[in-house]
């Protein structure tokens, strides 16, 4: 089992488009262990997007992901990162394949309605800038009959 971290972005939330969203990755068999609403800052940004900065699209992705609330996922499954990158398409909508989430949902290149942990390295970084060890869910649960 492998767990993957998921933004549903600012685009995609003001347009409440989460339930849907949530509702695929449950659809597809991934199992939700942790999830919050936050609205991303500055600081949080430049440690998630650390990578890209300096890149020319960079102060335009900050200024989008900080305009408005998101919801941070973890999700769990096998092959979860690879499985759900592929569920989301590729990031410019006009090029992601028919079903993808981003061709559901996303409108351009910057409003990409989603974001996921594109490795095994980047999702153990990922996950830990969103999420303490006690807000994931560890092992199995039993609901109350
Ligand atoms: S990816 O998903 O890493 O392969 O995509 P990549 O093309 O490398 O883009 C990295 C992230 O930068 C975002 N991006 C942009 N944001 C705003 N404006 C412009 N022009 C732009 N171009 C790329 C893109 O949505 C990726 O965000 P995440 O959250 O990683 O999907």
């Amino acid at each position: 089992m492998e767990k993957t971290l998921v933004l549903i972005k600012p685009d995609a939330f003001a347009l409440h488009y989460s339930g849907d969203i949530i509702k695929r990755y449950e659809q597809e068999g991934f199992r939700i262990v942790a999830m919050k609403l936050l609205k991303m800052d500055e600081r949080l940004a430049s440690i998630h997007y650390a990578e890209h900065i300096g890149r020319p699209y960079y102060g335009d992705l900050v200024g989008f992901m900080t305009s408005a609330p998101l919801i941070a996922l973890v999700l769990e499954g096998e092959n979860a990162i690879a499985r759900i990158r592929e569920l989301h398409g590729k990031t410019n909508p006009a090029e992601a394949a028919d079903g993808t989430i981003r061709k559901l949902y996303a409108t351009n290149g910057r409003r990409n309605a989603v974001h996921a942990s594109d490795s095994p390295e980047s999702a153990a970084r990922e996950i830990h800038i969103f999420f303490n060890e006690t807000e994931i869910l560890d092992g199995e649960y039993h609901v109350m009959e």
